[in-house]
């Protein structure tokens, strides 16, 4: 199948929109990742996006709206702290999981009785979503496994061959995925870390829980919140190690290892011009905005420099800093060297 990648007009959206209602995927922009999309209320077509990226099937998607009516004909209940959220921050980086209707195929819950409600703030997005004329199923847009999209570069790559069509809307300005809280139950639980932080969301529902396959890895076997965290996640050809520690002593203890053959560093701006090993920077330390912005084309960066192993500066847990630090650690399969310790 020839792959098409087209700017967004009004010719390209209308296209887009006509694969989406004919049962097609197509690659779209928005402000966290690119996401392949399908027609939510359409199984089979659901299921080509599982096709194309390699995707587990137990592994539920995102329903994607651009007007908040939609929610009623996707969801059971509308929870009141969802409603303030919605409020508050959407259209935006927050994905809400609640009580699904029965209109939505077992292909997008993966038999789950909740549904995962996304309304993108990015302006292309919306008009896809409008002109397709139904909600969008989309996950990331990378084939399973390997760090997600932030530009259709990124998607052409990992699915060249195995879609019709890609928007081309620019850079994802986020640059992660979007946060994903459960609304379900008493206490409202973060499942993914994302765009909108911890603090905004307790700023406008009070205190949420953290749940432990946040900051934890998960055993193969156990139960888990969201199917998607016990997925081996954004991981690059070199091993990436991270390193726990403040100022000089993560430079220091790369310029002195004794093999610096293939080893690479995944550092910030303050880091580069000390380093003797090739490099990639996140941005400066505290800007956690930038580093969001920049982690996943950084990992596809280093996949081209032929490294064995990437030393990875540990993000702080704070703010946006904690979406970086969930992703990384992942990328990292959550090996962690702890100078802090030694
Ligand atoms: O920013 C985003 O959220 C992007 C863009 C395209 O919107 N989408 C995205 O989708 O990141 P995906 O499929 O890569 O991640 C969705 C995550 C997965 O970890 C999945 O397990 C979880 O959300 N999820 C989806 N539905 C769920 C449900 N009903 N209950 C629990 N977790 C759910
Ligand atoms: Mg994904």
């Amino acid at each position: 199948m020839e792959t098409l990648v087209l700017k967004p007009d009004e010719n390209s959206i209308a296209l887009a929109g006509n694969l989406l209602r004919n049962g097609e995927v197509v690659a779209i922009p928005t402000e966290t990742v690119y996401g392949l999309a399908a027609n939510a209320f359409d199984g089979k077509a659901v299921a080509k996006i599982f096709q194309a990226k390699g995707r587990p099937m137990d592994n539920p998607l995102i329903v994607h709206i651009s007007d908040i009516s939609q929610v009623y004909d996707l969801v059971c209940e509308f929870p009141e702290k969802a409603q303030k959220l919605a409020r508050q921050f959407w259209a935006g980086a927050i994905t809400m999981i609640m009580p699904c209707s029965d209109k939505i195929p077992e292909e997008v819950t993966a038999g789950l009785d909740t549904v995962a409600i996304r309304f993108p703030s990015h302006e292309i997005a919306r008009k896809i979503i409008d002109s397709a004329g139904v909600p969008l199923a989309a996950p990331s847009a990378n084939l399973s496994g390997s760090p997600s999209p932030t530009s259709a570069v990124h998607v052409y790559n990992d699915l060249h061959g195995k879609i019709p069509l890609i928007i081309d809307g620019g850079e994802s300005t986020v640059g992660v995925e979007s946060t994903v809280l459960s609304v379900v139950g008493d206490v409202p639980t973060l499942l993914r870390p994302g765009g909108i932080t911890v603090e905004q969301i307790e700023s406008v529902i009070g205190k949420i829980r953290i749940d432990k396959g946040v900051l934890n890895q998960i055993d193969n076997n156990a139960v888990v919140s969201s199917p998607g965290m016990k997925y081996k996640h954004y991981s690059p050809k070199a091993n990436i190690i991270i390193v726990k520690c403040d100022g000089d002593e993560y430079t220091d203890y790369i310029n002195t290892l004794p093999e610096k053959k293939n080893i690479g560093a995944l550092c910030y701006d303050e880091d580069r011009d000390k380093l003797t090993v090739p490099c990639v920077s996140l941005g400066e330390k505290d800007d956690f905005q930038t580093q969001a912005h920049h982690l996943f084309d950084a990992l596809r960066q280093l996949d081209l420099m032929n490294l064995h192993t990437v030393y990875a500066r540990c993000p702080k847990k704070e703010g946006v800093g904690l979406a970086v630090y969930n992703r990384l650690i992942r990328s990292a399969g959550f090996e962690v060297i702890d100078l802090e310790k030694s």
